[in-house]
């Protein structure tokens, strides 16, 4: 049997039980046949889950590039591996087939060689929806330079902060983006944050948006006339299957970002697997996931999860709204797209809009529809699929994080029946346990627990830059011995899962995750500002919403609250970003703690959200009488 590629339900439960029972055989199959490799590996597994050490293919020898690429030059090597959708729909598609990948990739390896750039260098690449995005992350692949990509719509202390804690010795970036009907300047985010990096020593800059920029001499340069003077052929590197591969930064719920590790053979096994059996490609299919590579969506099931499989993968740099609200349904026509996978925010977005901007367009080519991200809520699934997938599209509701790499629960169309709202079944390899706040599992259904996975699969993250400690009390400490995910979630009584949300102090707004903690940092930085604490509140369109409770200093120069209102939000844009600016600003006069001088976010949540019924124990309170004040003065 062929556990690549699951057939029917009856073929998942029994690939489901090999996984369990025997889960270095299972993986040690589909890693042996379906892949390239210099050197097989002598042990499947090696893992101790108290000191989180996990490996992967111990000794397996690999480069993940060669497998993106490389082997599908014979069979593939005229198929279009990557279709770029520029923002401005009037400018061309560009189709880039598998043969000019492997030459863009190569010469571009070269690129970086040439500038110094070793096996194990960082480098930062921050740049928009273009195709050298991709290349840029393959040609550091093929090298072995571990990449770490930031979103370009970080601000320059975001990027700053990425770069000096991984040490990044080379940026790439772009002159400007185009998003919508705006320009970003880019290269001058760029320019701000460097300032703080002593580490980097080289900039390459794309050029997408012909803006004038300041090119630093003995620094920057343009990458194009360095591309065109390369060698259009490359050696891979030979990597070890545990060498790192990538960085990728997320929220955490303290203090500043986590650069989670993902290494290369356990992340190309469990990608590859995934994709092909959540998307149920097809040879000649046209898949189009619409997340940023700057997120690991777009890490695993942009660039490595299609690529791995000779798929066609669309690159989209535009948004949902530009020139207007069909343009996804545009997209989807044009390119005649076979899996479409995006997020429940864009979907409750679009619902909004008048109908006729998705019926106005022939989405007969869709097969299937993933969403990830976030929960999706009832009406947004059913919406999505009444309209989009016109009933006959399967829904994959695909649950998973940074740190696991890759989908962990989910449907697999025209296989597991889905239902609204639950990601459904484990894929094969992942052992979900819901546990109480006893670190009981609990058995029953219907009851919400802490989501944590008992046993390693190949595609978890290994630990967190330069801090290993904080890897393990983050995620092996809660449950020792198992993986704690962060989220709650239930079972129902045949066995699907729904995830609740998170259980600690992150939130996801518009499917980002943003941990609170920094936002509080970044605001606490204003100089009239004494406190602060934000918590999350339901939101229509972008599933949940920031609500920021801030005492204030002195209340003296600063008594236009709306003028400070907006100052707080400028401030956590050029912090942090736009997308973890504050819908609702509260300025109370003291903030709920407990006599150990906790900020009881419990009790802020509630009144965010206009639930007033229950508060809980406030026994503990050092100060209860300021729970009517906040109460009363709520931002509706
Ligand atoms: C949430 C994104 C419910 C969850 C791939 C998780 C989801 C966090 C779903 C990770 C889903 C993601 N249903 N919740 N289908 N997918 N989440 O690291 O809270 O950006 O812990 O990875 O998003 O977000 P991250």
């Amino acid at each position: 049997m062929n556990y690549y590629k699951i057939s029917n339900l009856e073929s998942y439960f029994k690939a489901y039980k090999k996984s369990v029972k025997e889960p270095e055989n299972f993986w040690g199959e589909i890693a042996d046949e379906n892949f390239t490799w210099y050197q097989k590996w002598d042990k499947v597994l090696d893992y101790d889950m108290i000191n989180a050490d996990i490996k992967w293919f111990v000794n397996g020898k690999v480069n993940i590039v060669k497998n993106c690429i490389d082997r599908h030059l014979n069979k593939r090597g005229n198929k279009t591996a990557i279709i770029f959708e520029p923002n401005n729909p009037d400018e061309a598609a560009q189709h880039i087939t598998y043969l000019e990948l492997h030459e863009r990739v190569c010469r571009m390896a070269n690129v970086l060689k040439d500038k110094g750039i070793k096996k194990g260098d960082r480098v930062c690449i921050y740049l928009p929806m273009i195709p050298e995005l991709a290349v840029s992350l393959l040609a550091c692949a093929r090298i072995g330079a571990i990449h770490s990509v930031v979103f370009a719509g970080f601000s320059a202390s975001a990027v700053a902060s990425r770069i000096t804690d991984s040490e990044c010795k080379m940026v790439i970036t772009s002159d400007g983006a185009y998003r919508g009907n705006k320009s970003i300047d880019l290269k001058g985010i760029v320019d701000e944050a460097l300032e703080k990096c002593p580490s980097v020593e080289s900039v390459l800059v794309v050029k997408r948006t012909n803006t004038d920029v300041r090119m630093k001499e003995g620094r920057d340069q343009w990458i194009q006339p360095l591309l065109d003077a390369a060698a259009k052929d490359n050696v891979a590197e030979i990597m070890d299957a545990e060498d790192p591969l990538f960085i990728l930064y997320t929220s955490g719920s303290t203090g500043k970002p986590k650069g989670m590790v993902h290494t290369t053979a356990g992340y190309m096994v469990y990608t590859a697997f995934t994709f092909k059996n959540i998307f149920n490609y097809k040879e000649h299919d046209i898949y189009w996931c619409t997340a940023d590579i700057g997120w690991i969506t777009g890490h695993s099931y942009i660039v490595y999860g299609p690529l791995l499989n000779g798929a066609t993968t669309v690159i989209f740099e535009g948004v949902p709204s530009y020139p207007d609200f069909s343009r996804f349904w545009d997209v989807i026509d044009k390119h005649k797209i076979n899996q479409f996978y995006t997020a429940p925010t864009a979907i409750r977005a679009l619902a909004k809009e008048n109908l006729s901007y998705v019926e106005n367009h022939d989405l007969s080519s869709i097969k299937v529809l993933g969403s990830v991200g976030e929960p999706i809520n009832e009406e947004a699934w059913h919406w999505y699929n009444n309209h989009v997938g016109r009933k006959t599209s399967p829904i994959t509701d695909t649950w998973w994080q940074t740190e696991t790499g890759g989908i962990m629960i989910a449907p697999l169309p025209f296989i597991t029946p889905t239902k609204p709202t639950y990601a459904t079944l484990p894929l094969p390899g992942i052992q979900p346990v819901l546990m109480d706040d006893r670190r009981n599992e609990i058995e029953d259904n219907q009851v919400v627990g802490s989501l944590c996975i008992k046993y390693p699969w190949p595609g978890i993250a290994r630990t967190i830059w330069g801090d290993h400690q904080r890897f393990i009390d983050t995620y092996f400490s809660a449950f020792p011995g198992k993986y704690f995910t962060g989220d709650g979630a239930l079972r129902d009584e045949v066995g699907y899962y729904r995830i609740t949300g998170r259980v600690d102090d992150v939130v996801i707004v518009s499917g980002h995750n943003l941990g609170t903690a920094p936002i509080e940092d970044a605001i606490n930085e204003h100089p009239a500002v004494a406190e602060s604490a934000i918590v999350g509140f339901p939101h229509d369109v972008k599933g949940n919403a920031l609500y920021g409770f801030i005492t204030l200093k002195e209340v003296g120069e600063y008594r236009d609250r709306a003028n400070l209102t907006k100052e707080i939000n400028e401030h956590i844009s050029s912090h942090i970003g736009p997308i973890a600016k504050l819908d609702k600003i509260q300025f109370v006069s003291g903030l709920p703690k407990t006599r150990s001088g906790k900020i009881m976010r419990r009790i802020l949540r509630k009144i965010a959200e206009g639930d007033f019924s229950n508060f809980g124990d406030t026994s503990t309170l050092l100060n209860p009488e300021i729970v009517d004040e906040i109460k009363n003065e709520r931002i509706d």
